[in-house]
């Protein structure tokens, strides 16, 4: 019931968003709207026929159009009886653009990356990279590395064991510890990664009967832990503390708001301050996801809630370790009674072995540097700014980012595996992202920035992705 409930909502709401310099306005007036006719018409034309790369292909537009429903509804009642539909598109769609995905990498996250071609066999060498989230380019230092190696002379692999269990070395004590002090807050716990950081928070707090609402565009982390809550699940209109004021009226009982610090695949930032007054007008408690504004935006780099002079208005703060510190796991601050408590109800977190002491100690070392290097998020502000003024001056269509993540609005779903095949070619390496990560026609091509990228990587990587972007009359 949930689930559909949630379902539905998506499919309502997909496509609406805030108007920005680059979109239509959409009518928002009307919630009803049937959202795939949201901005179609400003689709491009079809590519020119004249690209001379013969192993680039359209894809079919047919092929495009499934998703994941139609393996589901369209299949029998036995439970594998998706699966020979599945492999049939998968082997009809994979070399037309789904290739793209999970292609292994043969080097470190840096600003140059060597990545296998699965299509060709080659192995594309030096390809600028604004495909990982390393912001602060901390995931291949000398001495993250270092304190990498101690740890597996100390502790071996792996932490063999619940953090409840055998699996909390010191290591994970310290660290939960720093990540406290660093956030300013009474406490903090480790997760094994972002994503169950957000399941076992939300899931660990609330309870059927209560009410959760969330940004329309939650990461999918925040969307699950709402279902496995089995609390009632609203979603408000990306950004719009109007509409969340509407989805909180009237409820009797618990109330947690979620969102983000900065949006994963549209790197714009929330009002926090009219977010705040309505959650406080409806005694609804607040949670703000900070993976990728975390050790890079605010003033001593605790995230966005900081930036904007709110860090202690809100109650909840989670985050990753997965983008500015460059490994893997996740976090959440608050109150010491709100960390005890979860400690007992966070399944994701107790259910699941800790993280490795080895990436503890990468992460320590990780945080250390950040702290004190300050000038790391200067120079990553100035290369956002770089970046930005190369793409505005070729109109690149760019949404509304203020943030290093800068989406690449393409709005074309059919077309974008074959400009993200050409852009490979040319030698960047970036993902396309098309539905479900996003709604239906808003495909785009999502770009990290990070401070270890030089001007010249910055100005190469530009130019190349422009020259496909204009094959395609994406821009002028
Ligand atoms: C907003 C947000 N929250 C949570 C996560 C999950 O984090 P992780 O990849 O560290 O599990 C992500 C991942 O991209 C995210 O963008």
């Amino acid at each position: 019931m949930v689930i559909l409930e949630l379902m539905g909502f998506l499919r309502e709401i997909t496509g609406l968003r805030k108007p920005n310099r680059n979109e239509p306005v959409t009518d928002m007036s009307d919630a009803s709207k049937e959202s795939t006719a949201v901005d179609v018409e400003t689709r491009a034309p079809s590519p020119r026929v004249d690209v001379d790369d013969q192993a680039i292909s359209t894809p079919e537009p047919g092929a495009m159009e499934y998703d994941y429903t139609n393996f589901y509804f369209g299949a029998g009642e036995d439970a594998f009886a998706l699966l020979e539909p599945f492999d049939d598109w998968w082997k009809q769609v994979k070399p037309a653009g789904y290739y793209l995905y999970e292609l292994p990498i043969h080097t470190a996250p840096g600003t140059r990356v060597d990545v296998e071609d699965t299509k060709t066999g080659e192995i594309r060498k030096g390809l600028v990279n604004f495909a990982s989230y390393n912001y602060l380019g901390l995931s291949y230092r000398p001495e993250v590395k270092e304190a990498i190696k101690e740890a597996a002379d100390t502790y071996g692999g792996g932490s063999s064991g619940s953090p409840i269990l055998s699996g909390t070395t010191a290591l994970h004590r310290e660290f939960a510890q720093e990540i406290a002090d660093f956030k300013g807050k009474e406490a903090a716990m480790i997760f094994p990664t972002g994503y169950s950081a957000n399941v076992g928070t939300i899931a660990g707090l609330m309870r059927s009967g209560d009410l959760i609402v969330a940004d329309q565009y939650a990461h999918a982390s925040i969307v699950d832990g709402m279902i496995l809550s089995k609390a009632k699940s609203k979603f408000f209109r990306h950004n719009r503390p109007d509409d969340l004021d509407k989805k909180l009226d009237g409820f009797n009982g618990k109330k947690l708001v979620i969102v983000e610090g900065v949006y994963s695949m549209d790197g714009d930032v929330p009002p926090l301050a009219e977010i705040i007054e309505v959650c406080r007008k409806h005694g609804a408690r607040l949670m703000i996801d900070e993976a990728h504004s975390a050790f890079v935006f605010g003033e001593t780099g605790k995230g966005v809630a900081e930036d904007q002079g709110l860090d202690d208005e809100v109650d909840i703060h989670l985050g990753t370790f997965s983008k500015s510190l460059g490994g893997q796991g996740g976090y959440i601050a608050g109150s010491e009674e709100l960390i005890n408590y979860l400690r007992g109800f966070s399944r994701s977190r107790f259910f699941s072995c800790a993280l490795s002491p080895v990436v503890v100690a990468g992460l320590r070392k990780a945080l250390e540097l950040a702290v004190n290097e300050p000038e790391l998020g200067q120079q990553l502000w100035e290369n956002v700014a770089y970046m930005q003024a190369l793409l505005e001056e070729a109109q690149v269509p760019m949404g509304d980012s203020s943030s290093q993540v800068i989406p690449i609005m393409v709005r074309d779903d059919a077309r974008i595996f074959s400009m993200g095949e050409e852009i490979f070619r040319e030698g960047v390496f970036i993902n396309p992202v098309k539905y479900p990560a996003v709604g239906k026609h808003k495909s785009r091509f999502r770009m990290s920035i990070s401070a270890a990228h030089s001007k010249e990587e910055l100005k190469e990587g530009a130019e190349k992705i422009v020259s496909v972007l204009r094959r395609y009359d994406i821009c002028p």
